[in-house]
């Protein structure tokens, strides 16, 4: 069993810098045309994603379920995952495909020299990712000049925001005595995501932490099954229930795909594309489930609308995606070659754990109330600003 999450597990920062970074996540500021907030996808009213199985970033218009395609060209190519936890000192691999990651002292990313210095974390490198990506916030390169600019030069696109930040009186006096720069955004938006996304104080860290009577029996019996027969435990491992490591679980392929240099095929290999390590195909890393219960629908590219399909997909993973029924609104691919190439990668390279197929109803309904256990209070740091110094809207919609 590990260890109950404790505010010694996450690295502190000073009230002045989450302040700064709270009001620049809810800030459509940053955006290259103003209308899209990292809120917009990260949203505290959804546990920290959208409600969407395939978000709709720059262009779209309205919030959660209720978000339209609006001017966006097309959906995002994966989940929006929820932020809890992410600032924890342990977290080593950020992204479905942990293509932002710790190495040492080194920080990977796609941007190899481009980064700019003094960066505080690994959150803080990719958070500079989602404010040049077209399809998130920068938007088309012919209707704004930081997307234009994204399109040749990350580090010139960066100074253009930070520029723009940096004019406003409101985020000089939040930032001072430091100069508006990319990494006083960056660090700021940060501590911001570290500090205010942390989930401590659930039932299960109180239960971890000796109070036994916080788990009620069907939980504790549905913690037994994780931690034993179901086998859950051997990826969903530690504080943050992931060893952080990528498992193809043959989810069948929904949306536009993540095109990959070289790669004839829209399709989304995962892993693969960081590693490129044949045995990585399709593998994704092991979700994070801490506010599990909050954060539906599930999966990288959330195609399971609930708790327990997402656990039903589990323990039959080859069987359970031939009758699956796309969401509604979202181009399913169809593609029966694709779905072929994943189940045998899936073959192939066995993961290293299998859910049994012989779980019965009560049981799986044991596990979904284990997983409700993980759900922490939330604080108010959490909460959408009224006003930003830019003033604008929270979110620009
Ligand atoms: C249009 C929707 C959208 C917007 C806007 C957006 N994100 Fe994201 N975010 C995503 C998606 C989708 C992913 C997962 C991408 C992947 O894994 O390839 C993601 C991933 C992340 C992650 C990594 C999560 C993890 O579990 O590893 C962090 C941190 C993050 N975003 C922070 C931000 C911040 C900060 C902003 C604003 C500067 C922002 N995002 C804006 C959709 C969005
Ligand atoms: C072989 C490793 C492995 C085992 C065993 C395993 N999981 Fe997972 N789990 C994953 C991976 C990897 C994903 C993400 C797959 C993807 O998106 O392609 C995932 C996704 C999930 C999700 C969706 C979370 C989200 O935010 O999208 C839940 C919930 C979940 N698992 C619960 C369980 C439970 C409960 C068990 C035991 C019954 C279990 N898992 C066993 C690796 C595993």
């Amino acid at each position: 069993m590990p260890k109950p999450l404790m505010p010694q597990d996450y690295p502190q920062y000073s009230a002045a810098e989450v302040a700064l970074g709270r009001a620049l996540f809810f800030d459509p500021l940053l955006s290259g045309n103003r209308n899209i907030a990292c809120a917009t996808c990260h949203n505290p009213a959804y546990g920290g994603s959208d409600a969407l199985a395939l978000g709709i970033g720059e262009g779209g218009t309205g919030r959660g379920a209720a978000r339209q395609m609006g001017r966006a060209v097309q959906r995002q190519a994966r989940n929006a995952p929820a932020l809890w936890d992410l600032g924890a000192r342990q977290v080593q691999r950020l992204f479905h495909d942990g293509r932002v990651e710790q190495r040492g002292a080194v920080v990977r990313t796609a941007a190899e020299g481009q980064l700019p210095s003094g960066l505080n974390s690994l959150l803080a490198a990719q958070v500079l990712f989602p404010l040049i990506a077209r399809s998130e916030m920068a938007g088309a390169p012919e209707s704004n000049e930081i997307a234009a600019a994204a399109q040749t030069s990350a580090p010139e696109a960066w100074a253009m925001i930070a520029r723009r930040v940096g004019a406003i009186a409101g985020y000089r006096d939040m930032a001072a005595p430091a100069d508006i720069d990319i990494t006083t955004i960056a660090n700021a938006l940060a501590a911001y995501i570290s500090t205010a996304f942390r989930s401590m104080g659930s039932d299960f860290d109180r239960y971890l932490g000796g109070v036994r009577s916080a788990l009620d029996p069907d939980q504790r019996a549905g913690m037994a099954l994780f931690y034993g027969k179901a086998q859950c435990s051997q990826c969903h491992s530690g504080p943050l229930l992931s060893d952080q490591a990528f498992h193809n679980l043959a989810l069948p392929p929904l949306g536009p795909g993540r095109t990959r240099r070289f790669d004839p095929v829209a399709r989304d290999a995962g892993r693969l594309a960081v590693s490129d390590d044949v045995r990585d195909s399709y593998r994704f890393r092991t979700p994070f489930l801490r506010n599990v219960a909050q954060t539906a629908p599930y999966g990288h590219n959330g195609i399971f609308p609930t708790l327990e399909s997402v656990i039903r997909h589990h323990m039959d993973p080859l069987g359970a995606s031939a009758d699956f029924i796309p969401p509604e609104g979202i181009t399913h691919w169809q593609d029966v070659t694709e779905l072929r190439r994943i189940r045998a990668a899936f073959l192939a390279y066995p993961a290293k754990a299998q859910v049994p197929a012989t779980l019965h109803q009560r049981q799986v309904d044991q596990l979904i109330r284990f997983l409700h256990s993980l759900s922490a209070p939330q604080t108010d740091q959490v909460a959408v600003p009224e006003t930003l110094p830019s003033g604008l809207r929270p979110f620009g919609d």
